[in-house]
């Protein structure tokens, strides 16, 4: 069997928790989540977001690492590779190409967001928030959306950025970056909450993430409880591939169940860190918490614009938030890039290159529905907001439920024995048991709710 993949391998136990935690660690934590749990009313989805998250997104992701180091390939390749020897269909591999697809579509909107960012570190920097109100800073945000070439500039930007690092191998220069970009975004998260604990209504906005009012999900528990689940999805970085691509440059010698809490840790960490720094200046300043995918672009520049020293920390937050946005973005990429590789036989840098132009040019159409294309809609939302949806809200969980089915019925236990190797029965026996029943259930349920089978 393989002990390395031809791909590269991470330096140590550490490059990989801080890879995937850059993974995992993004847009997801610090935009998406806020704005979701505000449209679904707070406390309710962030408690069923935290179960998620322990009872499907843990076991999932453990399953995850250890398929992709099993596999030592892409997703599509490792899939095929474990169904052959343990004498399953090789339709398994769809898997893979169904991760490929979802990796796609969410890199082409997720490059449109962080370009949101990278036109924030600017307009931060300029001392354009200085002051700024409500009212003032919605007409900021309504003018950068409302500009496709704008955002055609920072999309390509951005994508440009994430083909450059992922050309050059994924194990080089990110355990570098990483390695310190993530304690910095920690940090000035923290600075934030302390200032919406003092100057925003912190009272309010803990009280909205953390008193669970369950009559908010009466009206719509199907839609919050599944989006509550994608979140859990989306922010771990599960379901497409890109965590069993990370897993497959993994050593053979770590714990794969110390990492996967780990790094779930600190991804919830930091989206509870986000909510509470947005919520209190949410509503000290009568903002909406509704409001949508504009909500931080909203709210935080308030902040700034009032904040001691705001302009540096302004610009220093968004900094952080593009390199959040681009430690993600590249494992979104890595996935195609490796089977291109190995399938193709391209070089890494004409991989990278290829893969980037396809998801650009999609991303153009993401951004596009946001202005000039306002009025196509499909399922009542425009291209980017239904990428975001699908992808959260079925792809990812169905990519979900297919890798714990294979790990927890399909995959021998003496094989998920070996390579978890936990040193306790009593807690293999919990995976497995989440892993066959509870997760892909779980899923299934949610998904049988939400359209309205019971
Ligand atoms: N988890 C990242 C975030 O929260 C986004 C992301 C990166 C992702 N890789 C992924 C989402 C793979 C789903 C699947 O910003």
């Amino acid at each position: 069997m393989t002990t390395t993949s031809i791909h590269g391998m991470w330096s140590s136990r550490l490059a990989f928790v801080l890879a995937a935690t850059g993974s995992a660690v993004g847009l997801g934590n610090i935009w998406r989540f806020p704005y979701t749990a505000g449209e679904y009313g707070g406390g309710a989805f962030v408690i069923v977001y935290i179960l998620c998250v322990a009872a499907i997104g843990i076991p999932i992701m453990m399953a995850e690492i250890m398929l992709g180091r099993r596999g030592r390939q892409s997703p599509i390749n490792t899939m095929r590779t474990l169904a052959e020897r343990e004498g399953a269909s090789p339709l398994w591999q769809l898997l893979g190409w169904m991760g490929i697809l979802s990796g796609f579509l969410i890199l082409s909107f997720y490059s449109v967001i962080a370009g949101w960012t990278l036109a924030y570190v600017m307009r931060a920097a300029g001392g354009l928030f200085t002051g700024i109100d409500a009212a003032g800073s919605e007409a900021v945000f309504s003018a950068l959306v409302g500009d496709a070439e704008r955002l055609l500039a920072w999309h390509t930007i951005f994508m440009v950025i994430t083909v450059i690092v992922v050309a050059r191998g994924v194990a080089g220069g990110l355990e570098k970056a990483v390695r310190v970009l993530m304690p910095a975004l920690f940090l000035l998260l923290i600075i934030m909450v302390l200032y919406a604990a003092q100057a925003g209504d912190f009272a309010s906005g803990a009280a909205y993430l953390f008193q669970p009012d369950f009559r908010e999900l009466r009206d719509n528990a199907g839609e919050a409880i599944l989006s509550a689940m994608g979140q859990a999805f989306f922010s771990l970085s599960l379901g497409m591939g890109a965590i069993m691509i990370y897993g497959s440059y993994l050593n053979s010698q770590d714990s794969i169940m110390q990492n996967t809490i780990i790094i779930a840790v600190m991804d919830t960490l930091v989206a509870v860190l986000a909510g509470l720094a947005i919520f209190p200046i949410v509503f000290a300043n009568g903002l909406e918490p509704g409001s949508g995918p504009g909500l931080i672009f909203q709210t935080l520049p308030i902040a700034f614009g009032q904040m001691p020293l705001g302009q540096f920390f302004g610009s220093v937050f968004f900094v952080l938030l593009v390199f959040a946005a681009w430690t993600s973005a590249i494992s979104l990429l890595e996935p195609l890039v490796a089977w291109l590789v190995e399938n193709r036989g391209f070089s890494r840098v004409r991989a990278a290159i290829l893969g980037g132009v396809a998801v650009w040019l999609l991303g153009i159409a993401c951004l596009l529905s946001l202005n000039e294309w306002s009025g196509f809609k499909v399922f009542g939302m425009g291209i980017l907001d239904l990428f975001d949806y699908v992808t959260a809200n079925v792809l990812l969980p169905l990519g979900g439920v297919l890798i714990a089915v294979f790990a927890g019925w399909v995959l021998s236990r003496s094989a998920s024995a070996a390579e978890l190797r936990i040193a306790s029965e009593g807690l293999y026996q919990v995976w497995l048991v989440l892993i066959r029943f509870i997760a892909p259930l779980a899923v299934i349920l949610v998904f049988a709710h939400a359209i309205g089978i019971f």
